[in-house]
């Protein structure tokens, strides 16, 4: 064991925790991606659905992991170094976890930078008094622009790198604790905002009433597959946070806060941002452009717009901010616990190889943009195929099979006893032995077919 006699950081707060995992579940996936899909495959029925894989798949795999890291109180890999030895096939799960938080860091940065990029256009009042066309050209104008996204991704790893190098009580904790309470603000603001614009009972009606024609497989695939992203769940993130809890914790109790808040932002997000984008009168379904493009032109048409323009991008960068820290403290765990480096000169490493490799996504929609890695797919798209569609179901996979198989049931038991009335483990039990890994084997072999690999 390397750090003997070095007491283990441990979160200094239940609110700490809380804060911190669900700093990491709510980023880009819940503010961004969440609405957008939603939009894409008619609304109402796909939230139904969504909530459904979030309640059966999304809970327990996510109980699994704090369980995982809390019992071995290791990162990723090295937990289950501790539980199954050096040689065992289990540690792919680990090794699979750490290498997907690697590459989503790598393009979840560059995204991130451009949250800064609007932020900072929105300071300076870019989008005011402009025409649509010109609004929704400067998106394509910022990732034509490989120095700039450069700049502002290198600034965003800053940000990451300051908190993670602070540790998990004096960075990680006490940076949650700021920056989460704004964000509930910020989107609080924005909420309340589409609430009283004229389009909020079409946003209401567009997110709530479901329409079962419009779902397809599909949907329930994609459905399956954003559980996974929104809730941080197969990138290690839950694992390490684990690592810090505190015994006496109630992982469903932890666990349950975690996922509602993630899911209640999802949905006040999607609610905030339909219903201004129906008061003017526009189209929901805009794909990824519908945060980057359709918004500051709403923004621009609006009383107040200016100033909600600010919060909006703010909001998005908060998120994203929370979100990255957690993927590289999991990175940054494994090079403490299983070699020994400080968490120093861990996270100035690890800091600086995401914004390395991040360099090929920041010119991917530029001097890159004919390089074709996977099919047809730039290096952004082809990693996030690797990462998403490949990476995170499959680290997900080993462990729901790992945990509702392999692990002695008492020791799963003694891990949620701890404030679990009865039917807890049994259901639990249940879910993560057959539900969870049938579905997630079922979205890993759909995906796998559709991307053609
Ligand atoms: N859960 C984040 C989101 O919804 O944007 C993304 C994410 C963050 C995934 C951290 C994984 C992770 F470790
Ligand atoms: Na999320």
């Amino acid at each position: 064991m390397k750090n003997i006699g070095m007491p283990r950081a441990q979160w200094a707060s239940r609110l700490g925790f809380i804060l911190a995992a669900a700093g990491s579940a709510v980023g880009l996936g819940n503010i961004w991606k969440f609405p957008y899909i939603t939009g894409n495959n008619g609304g109402g029925a796909f939230v139904l659905v969504y909530l459904g894989c979030i309640a059966i798949v999304g809970l327990p795999i996510m109980m699994a992991e704090l369980m995982i890291g809390r019992h071995t109180q290791r990162d990723a890999v090295g937990a289950f170094v501790q539980l199954e030895g050096k040689r065992s096939f289990w540690l792919s799960a680990g090794w699979v976890s750490v290498i997907a938080a690697f590459i989503i860091c790598s393009y979840y940065s560059v995204v991130a930078g451009w949250t800064l990029d609007y932020v900072y256009r929105a300071l300076i009042g870019s989008f005011s008094g402009e025409p649509a066309e010109a609004i929704e050209s400067m998106f394509g104008t910022l990732i034509a622009d490989g120095p700039r996204q450069l700049i502002w991704q290198a600034i965003f790893l800053l940000l990451c790198l300051g908190i993670v190098i602070g540790g998990v009580q004096k960075g990680i904790e006490r940076w949650s604790k700021i920056l989460m309470p704004i964000l509930f603000l910020l989107l609080g603001l924005l909420f309340i905002n589409g609430m009283l614009s004229k389009g909020a009972w079409e946003g209401f009606a567009f997110m709530f009433r479901p329409d079962f024609s419009k779902l397809s497989a599909g949907s329930v695939l994609e459905a399956l597959g954003h559980s996974f992203f929104t809730l941080s769940l197969g990138m290690a993130a839950m694992i390490t946070y684990g690592s810090y809890l505190n015994k006496t914790e109630d992982l469903l109790a932890a666990s349950l806060r975690v996922v509602i808040l993630d899911t209640l932002i999802a949905l006040m997000a999607g609610l905030a941002i339909f219903s201004v984008v129906f008061s003017v009168g526009m189209e929901p379904a805009a794909g990824p452009g519908l945060v980057f493009k359709t918004i500051p032109v709403v923004f621009s048409q609006i009383p107040g717009g200016a100033l909600l323009a600010i919060v909006f991008f703010l909001l998005l960068a908060f998120a994203a901010l929370t979100s990255n820290i957690s993927l590289l403290e999991a990175q940054v765990a494994y090079f403490i616990d299983e070699r020994g480096w400080s968490r120093k000169k861990a996270t100035v490493f690890l800091a600086g190889l995401a914004f390395v490799v991040g360099i090929p996504t920041a010119l991917s929609y530029n001097t890159l943009a004919d390089w074709e890695v996977i099919g047809e797919r730039n290096f952004f798209d082809s990693a996030d195929l690797i990462a998403s569609n490949y990476l995170l179901p499959i680290a997900g996979l080993l462990i729901a099979l790992y945990v509702g198989w392999f692990w002695s049931g008492s020791k799963e038991k003694e891990e949620l006893v701890a404030g679990g009335s009865g039917w807890v483990y049994p259901t639990w039990h249940f879910l993560i032995r057959y539900v969870s890994p049938l579905a997630v084997a079922v979205v890993l072999y759909f995906k796998a077919k559709e991307s053609g690999l």
